[in-house]
């Protein structure tokens, strides 16, 4: 008898909290995209020095994984801000409950990310660190779901563009949970199933 394949519903199969999950981008596809970002990023800057900050705790696995793919001089800071609850619905406000430990005046930043979705949390954060004067922005992002923009930020490095859903994995959570996972996957959800 052939072997039976497994069934594409195995992974959809709702689990104790009444949620299941369809993978997205596979741990494969993200490491390789990560690397191409860190040579574009090299290539852009060939000889500067570069300071990563990362936005907790979303891009902590980006970021690591993108800082050991970058040669020459890289230094870290990261900067926490809350904007979301324990829901798939973004408050709008955002709110810096971690600030820097270092000074960023004239320095090259490249801001890490892990989504950029309405672009409020992006806006806010460009705002604080444009008046601090360091030498250039530039910000990495993960993923990106234009479709949910409402402030006018543009990302400077994409690791890729996704549909309107709600996903987790590899550092993206839902309260709290799935940021473990090394694939990002679409979250849906017993009750609310949409982000918008
Ligand atoms: P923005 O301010 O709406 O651009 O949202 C950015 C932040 O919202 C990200 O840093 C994430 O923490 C969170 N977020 C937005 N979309 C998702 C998602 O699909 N899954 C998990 N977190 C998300
Ligand atoms: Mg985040």
């Amino acid at each position: 008898m052939a072997k039976k394949k497994k069934s594409a519903k195995t992974s959809q199969r709702k689990n104790k909290n009444g949620e299941s999950l369809r993978i997205l981008i596979s741990r494969t596809k993200l490491q390789k995209r990560v690397t191409e970002i860190a040579r574009e990023i090299r290539k852009d800057f060939p000889d500067e020095p570069l300071h990563l900050v990362g936005v907790l705790k979303g891009a902590v696995f980006f970021l690591t994984d993108l800082g050991k793919q970058i040669p020459g001089e890289v230094s870290f800071d990261f900067i926490a801000v809350s904007s979301y609850g324990g829901d798939t619905h973004s408050s709008g406000q955002v709110r810096l409950t971690r600030d820097l430990d270092s000074s960023i005046e004239g320095k090259t930043v490249i801001v890490v990310e892990d989504i950029l979705d309405t672009g409020m949390t992006l806006q806010y954060l460009l705002r604080v660190f444009e008046q601090r004067k360091p030498k250039r922005i530039r910000i990495a992002v993960l993923l990106d779901k234009p479709e949910r923009r409402i402030a006018a930020v543009h990302a400077d490095y994409v690791g890729f563009t996704i549909p309107n859903e709600f996903v987790v994995g590899y550092g993206l959570d839902y309260a709290e949970r799935y940021r473990n996972m090394p694939d990002v996957g679409v979250l849906s959800l017993g009750t609310i199933a949409k982000t918008s």
